[in-house]
């Protein structure tokens, strides 16, 4: 297995977890900065071409994982890979931003929700090629249409 090692990191608005908005129809829209190592800004080249990134980062103020547990979004419990829980065996977490715009070792982007200072292990373009009849939703969907 590799030694993972940030490519760099997140400047987000939200400090604390209790910050970020969580739950059924929590919207993603906050801007933050993704602000990359300059050793590595060569592999930003043509990368403002994309209208959208998926970001691949650190868990790293979340310690312990559950293998079971109850989301903000449900009242039931699922298992820790059917959610994207931050309590996890391998804390890495996922998140696809819209790009606004790219400033030497900056991307200026559209919906994080990282908690400011977290360490971004990669970065790729989303390309998504399912259509969207072909999607399921599991439990979320579910979830989304209990009457509140
Ligand atoms: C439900 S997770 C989803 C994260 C990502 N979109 C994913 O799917 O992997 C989002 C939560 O992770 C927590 N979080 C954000 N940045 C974190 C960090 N650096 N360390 C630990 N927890 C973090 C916040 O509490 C936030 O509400």
């Amino acid at each position: 297995m590799f030694t993972s090692q940030p490519i760099g990191f997140v400047i987000s608005p939200y400090k604390i977890a209790g910050e970020v908005p969580k739950g059924l129809g929590a919207k993603h829209d906050a801007d933050g900065v993704l602000k990359i190592l300059p050793e590595f800004e060569p592999g930003l080249t043509d990368i403002e071409g994309f209208s959208h990134l998926v970001i691949i980062w650190e868990f790293d103020r979340s310690h312990g994982f559950d293998l079971l547990g109850t989301p903000p979004s449900d009242n039931r419990p699922h298992g820790v890979f059917a959610t994207r829980s931050p309590r996890r065996p391998n804390p890495i977490g996922l998140t696809t931003v819209e790009l606004l715009r790219h400033e030497g070792i900056e991307l200026h982007v559209r919906g994080v929700d990282m908690l400011d200072g977290t360490p971004i292990l990669d970065i790729k373009p989303y390309l998504s090629s399912i259509p969207s009849e072909k999607l399921r939703r599991g439990w979320l969907a579910e979830a989304e249409a209990r009457p509140k």
